[in-house]
């Protein structure tokens, strides 16, 4: 279906050119099939010279003129991008929605036509390829709109389909997830420095410990809490460096931080869900 596909990316930023480039380079689509919208010329020109797409800062033409519109824009300006090119839908067309909170039913309510919306949820390892982006369908989605967003979003990562239920969870896991690691990857180059080793050893040492130990996560068959009982023996290092982060409820707080990025999510959906058809 995506060989003569039109794709039409409306806020190309991070996220949106994280997957315009992943589609380009995997060949799932030709740069020619691709158009982004954004407000900053500039920017647009960047997008045009790196990746040799289309570009139009007319969100109203993007949407006509495409076959599949990949909704990139912040769940802040959802409603309002919606409500102005809601009249330039038209049936046959599929559309995709990336942003954190906003429900298909929502989307929905602007495109009619009975046009199918996937709800996805990418992370930012789309960049090199290694994204996680579990998807939803809407309530006029079905196997063949499936196959297209696993298509569009296998040039980034893997995908796995999902229950719309589950997606502001997932935005909080697996979303917001890298963060949670880079986090603690500071954290820990911080710990080196304050024992006194050049912040370019730290910072090296971190590196390929984190990439090193997502292998292992990866590569071999044990849980993370297996893996981590495999280097802890009783009395050593490890099991001092565990038993300092359990005496402060490290997995409590972390826990905790998950749940208020979960609770974001839902906010920003109802927040951006005042803006209704018509408005
Ligand atoms: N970053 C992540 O880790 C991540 C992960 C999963 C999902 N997401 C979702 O992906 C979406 C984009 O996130 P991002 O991190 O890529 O944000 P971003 O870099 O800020 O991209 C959003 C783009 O939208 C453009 N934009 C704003 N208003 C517009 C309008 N009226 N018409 C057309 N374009 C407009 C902005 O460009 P101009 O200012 O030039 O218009 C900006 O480049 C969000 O909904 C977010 O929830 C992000």
């Amino acid at each position: 279906m995506l060989d003569k596909a039109r794709i039409g990316v409306l806020g190309a930023g991070n996220m949106g050119e994280a997957l315009i480039g992943g589609v380009i380079k995997a060949c799932i689509v030709e740069a020619h099939q691709i158009t982004a919208s954004r407000r900053s010329d500039s920017a647009l020109a960047a997008l045009r010279g790196t990746w040799g797409i289309s570009t139009t800062t007319d969100n109203c033409a993007l949407v006509r003129d495409n076959d599949i519109i990949l909704l990139a824009v912040k769940p802040q300006v959802m409603g309002d991008v919606l409500a102005c090119v809601a009249p330039c839908f038209r049936p046959g067309q599929v559309v995709i929605s990336i942003a954190a909170g906003i429900t298909t039913t929502y989307i929905e309510s602007f495109t009619g036509n009975d046009i199918p919306v996937i709800r996805v949820m990418p992370n930012t390892p789309a960049l090199v390829g290694q994204a996680v982006s579990p998807y939803c369908l809407g309530q006029h989605g079905s196997a063949a709109q499936a196959l297209v967003a696993s298509q569009i979003f296998s040039a980034v990562g893997v995908t796995v389909q999902v229950e719309e239920g589950m997606m502001d969870a997932i935005t909080a896991l697996s979303g917001t997830g890298p963060a949670y690691v880079f986090y603690l990857l500071e954290g820990l180059i911080e710990a080196g420095k304050a024992m006194g080793l050049p912040e370019h050893l730290s910072r090296a040492l971190v590196r390929q410990t984190a990439y090193g130990a997502a292998k292992l996560v990866v590569e071999t068959p044990r849980t993370p809490a297996q893996l981590r009982a495999q280097v802890t023996s009783p009395q050593g290092t490890t099991h001092a460096a565990m038993s300092h982060l359990d005496s402060q409820h490290f997995l409590g707080l972390l826990e905790a931080a998950v749940l208020k990025a979960r609770d974001r999510a839902l906010e920003l959906g109802k927040a951006a869900s005042t803006r209704k058809p018509g408005q």
